[in-house]
């Protein structure tokens, strides 16, 4: 397969995923949205448009935008979440069109392209091509915690079988790791974003980390022993923010008058499975769960530590089992609609022991969003510098609504630390012992 054909596959393959995923959708919700801290659908469809427009078409070639006046309308900075239920927007039908009008254009534009690796940097080994499918795709994942906040019978999407869940211990599961260099981000010419470059080697002390991530079970441990209630468990500022809210769960959970909860996803209740990895807690939550049980939140260094360095070969894999595509060996994808039940996937399981490195829920990291040394922003200085050192905390290794050209060991997501409709859990760490 050429270069330009490989990258038009991906590109396909996301947008099929964007079709898929609003396909069951009601009409009524496509240009509202459920919660001003979310876009309407239709605001992420013609921005992923717009978006492409400007790199792949705008960028690379000769020729006006096709709605110049409404550049500014879909550049999220000028045109922030809170307002854009309340202008006008493209509906649904003609944000379809303009997605369909650009894509044509891109895939011309794509067709002529230099998409050698010693090109000029932008496009060297179809590197905006790439940028712009995981643009897409997370913008999908977004669309997918809007959907998750819509009112029952707005959105009733078919959830995809996962596999039954492993043989794990009920409570935490200590690995020791013995720490060292590692080489950490990723190089250049591997589809990472400026934030995770440049690679440079870091030096970890020893700790501990658990081998799965918290499960419910293990968090309704949590809530019957008034972790929720206790200000010794929590920050001053999760405390605060506890109050504030009048949080008592995770979002998305109801008591179910029985002394139990249920939880709704995608406007469907059903009772929580304890041996589900848990889903849908704020940064708050997860550091006040961990400091319950005794532990702590890993750092991002030793998150990565753990999900890829390997002593036998260089730190360079693309996911913790190495370099095979995640079939059977991760819930990747935004097929599942929900977290797979603890040890549900033995054979993604990476060299330090931890399982559930990739996929399921994003997990909370306690370190600070911030650059790398010898950082550079490319192509373009809105995509993570603006939020550097600004508040928000790393998450790593993706979720169920992750794509794979989305996710790596390197990737770097991040948000604030009140944010839960995002796909976030925890995974617990310990100093050494
Ligand atoms: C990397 C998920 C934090 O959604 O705000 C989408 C990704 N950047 N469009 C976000 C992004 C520009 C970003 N996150
Ligand atoms: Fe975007």
């Amino acid at each position: 397969m050429s270069t330009a054909d490989l990258l038009t596959a991906r590109l396909e393959t996301v947008r099929d995923r964007t079709l898929d995923l609003v396909a069951p959708l009601d009409d009524e919700w496509v240009t509202r949205t459920p919660d001003p801290i979310m876009s309407p659908p239709a605001w992420d469809l013609a921005h992923i448009a717009a978006y492409e427009e400007l790199w792949l078409v705008t960028r690379l070639s000769d020729g006006p935008p096709l709605h110049p006046d409404l550049q500014a309308t879909y550049d999220a900075f000028e045109t922030p979440r809170a307002v854009r239920g309340e202008i006008r927007i493209l509906d649904a039908a003609e944000s379809r069109e303009y997605m369909d009008a650009v894509r044509a254009r891109a895939l011309e534009v794509l067709r002529e392209a230099d998409t050698s690796a010693d090109g000029p940097e932008l496009t060297a080994g179809g590197f905006v091509w790439d940028m712009v499918a995981q643009h897409e795709a997370q913008h999908d994942e977004t669309l997918l915690q809007t959907l998750q906040l819509m009112p029952p019978g707005a959105y009733s999407p078919c959830l995809g079988a996962l596999p039954p869940g492993g043989a794990c211990a009920d409570g935490p599961d200590p690995i020791a790791i013995a720490g060292g260099p590692l080489v950490m981000g990723a190089a250049a010419g591997r589809g990472a974003l400026d934030c995770e470059m440049p690679a440079h080697v870091r030096e970890v002390a020893p700790f501990r980390i658990d081998r799965n991530p918290v499960t419910i079970g293990r968090h309704l441990d949590f809530i019957a022993d008034g972790g929720y209630d206790d200000a010794r468990f929590w920050s001053a500022e999760g405390w605060a923010w506890r109050q504030q809210e009048g949080v008592h769960a995770p979002l998305h959970w109801q008591p179910d008058g029985a002394g139990g909860w249920t939880r709704t996803w995608f406007g469907c209740t059903e009772e929580v499975d304890p041996a589900e990895i848990l889903c849908h807690v704020s940064f708050h939550e997860a550091e006040a769960h961990a400091r319950w049980a005794g532990g702590r939140l890993p750092t991002e260094a030793e998150w990565e530590f753990a999900a890829r360095h390997d002593p036998a070969s260089p730190d360079d894999a693309w996911a913790p089992w190495g370099d095979a595509p995640h079939d059977g060996l991760a819930n990747l994808g935004q097929t599942s609609f929900r977290p797979s039940r603890a040890g549900a996937y033995p054979g993604g399981v990476a060299p330090s022991g931890c399982a559930h490195m990739m996929g399921d829920v994003w997990e909370w990291t306690s370190t600070e969003f911030d650059a790398y040394p010898g950082f550079r922003a490319f192509p373009y200085p809105e995509y993570a510098e603006p939020f550097f050192r600004d508040g928000y905390r790393v998450l790593r290794g993706g979720s169920w609504a992750t794509q794979a050209v989305a996710a790596r060991t390197t990737f770097r997501n991040w948000d604030l630390p009140q944010r839960r409709q995002i796909f976030s859990g925890l995974r617990m760490a310990w100093d050494a012992a």
